[in-house]
């Protein structure tokens, strides 16, 4: 494979900042990126790396940052986004499941697969962690798709046996069986990650409930993705359903489903033993702003959970959530924080998107930085994007204030390129 250098402001993550602390970064003004075999073979100054590459291009005078990571996404909810007027559990009911339902049909799931990564990379996002619907079919599309592009991808069947539609439901059994059979194929296999999904409490029996501890048992080394605590009523209902648990996290406690590499949208209203739980077992809350706003779910308490401990990881959750830019999703983000008087230095937000998502998955030592050695999965950012950027641009005079313009006022329109594995994806 021939090599490629790129040419541009290389920002890079090695720690995780504190506010406006710059020991936690590599940034290099006129910087370059070789790439080859999809891997960063080496990083630099320009100087000292032109000429190695058959091919160069030429960011100047962008960004070169370290590909976005969304830690919680559902793939099959690309067509639920922006439904008008419910909470939580109406929404689910009257928007999501209707479209979920779909995906029964493998050549619509593999319509949406593709125009799915498309937005993916569009917006700069070159891992997440996806839902899938119950149908083994939609898990097909996802990770054949994700192959396609050589993509780094998290995602799994989602395992629902009550509290939904018929054509939406499996069995304790065929939830276990298909699972395996999409863990056996599909985890490991190139970039591939399989998560075991139980939906969420509401939608499982006691008996799936079983099956999937024995299938996570089984699998140390799949992901565990599920929603807890998002919103009072779903509480309730969790609470009615599982009379027996102290929590609603305690119901996950119950069936094994809480260790490091499980990660649990939302998060929002944990009790103190809840919080406990996430912090001895090291289980990664997932902050979902746009989604935790638009469905009126509440505040995620970042700073709350860092005192105990605990660093979560951040994603959009479309369709609850309603955008796919992780840059929109820091914008949102910011808000919440800011409604409860935490302040996220825009050097925080960059680490969080990136490298610290990585961090929450494990998979740091893969991407979420420009390391050499990491695979070459790059976002190309114009602070410089649109007429309303340009001119606030003007007054821009140092690295944390054009980020933070980025985060605030960027979208897809601020992605000039996504590389994946080093080839061009947008
Ligand atoms: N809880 C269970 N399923 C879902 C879902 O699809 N979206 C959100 N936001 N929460 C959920
Ligand atoms: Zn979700």
């Amino acid at each position: 494979m021939t090599a490629k250098l790129l040419r541009g402001r290389v920002l890079s993550f090695h720690a995780e900042p504190q506010a406006g602390d710059e020991s936690a970064f590599t940034y290099i003004e006129d910087g370059a990126l070789l790439l080859r075999d999809g891997v960063i073979e080496r990083r630099g100054e320009y100087c000292d790396l032109k000429g190695l590459a058959e091919e160069e291009v030429d960011h100047r005078p962008h960004l070169l940052m370290a590909g976005f990571i969304d830690a919680h996404i559902h793939f099959p909810q690309v067509q639920v986004v922006a439904s008008w007027g419910e909470q939580l559990l109406d929404w689910l009911e009257n928007y999501t499941f209707p479209a979920e339902m779909k995906y029964a049909d493998p050549s619509y799931a593999a319509r949406m697969a593709g125009a799915y990564f498309d937005l993916l990379a569009a917006h700069g996002t070159t891992t997440a962690a996806s839902y899938c619907t119950v149908h083994p079919e939609s898990v097909e599309a996802y990770f054949g798709e994700a192959e396609q592009r050589n993509m780094c991808m998290i995602g799994g069947k989602v395992m629902m046996d009550r509290g939904a539609p018929q054509g939406l439901c499996d069995t304790p059994q065929r939830g276990y069986d298909e699972s395996k059979a999409l863990i056996e194929k599909w985890h490991g296999r190139g970039r591939a990650h399989y998560a075991i999904t139980p939906r969420f409490a509401i939608t499982s029996t006691a008996e799936q409930l079983e099956a999937t501890q024995a299938l996570a048992a089984e699998h140390p080394e799949c992901f565990v993705q599920t929603h807890v605590d998002e919103n009072q009523n779903e509480i309730a209902l969790a609470a009615e359903l599982f009379p027996d648990a102290p929590d609603y996290m305690g119901v996950y406690e119950q069936y094994g489903l809480l260790r490091e590499n499980a990660l649990l949208g939302h998060c929002i209203h944990m009790t103190d033993r809840e919080i406990g739980l996430v912090a001895d077992t090291g289980a990664k809350p997932v902050f979902c702003p746009t989604s935790n706003l638009f469905l009126g779910s509440g505040l995620y308490d970042d700073a709350g959970l860092r005192k105990r401990g605990i660093k979560g990881a951040i994603a959009t959750d479309v369709g609850g959530g309603t955008s796919y830019s992780m840059l929109q999703s820091m914008n949102e983000g910011y808000k919440v924080l800011q409604l409860q008087r935490q302040q996220k230095h825009p050097y925080e937000a960059f680490h969080w998107i990136t490298r610290g998502n990585a961090v929450a998955l494990g998979l740091e030592d893969r991407i979420g930085t420009l390391d050499e050695g990491s695979d070459a999965d790059i976002v190309v950012l114009d602070a410089r994007a649109t007429a309303e950027m340009r001119l606030r641009a003007e007054t821009v005079e140092t690295l944390a204030e054009e980020l933070f313009l980025l985060m605030i006022l960027g979208d897809d329109r601020a992605v000039v390129q996504t590389y994946v594995a080093g080839e061009p994806m947008k």
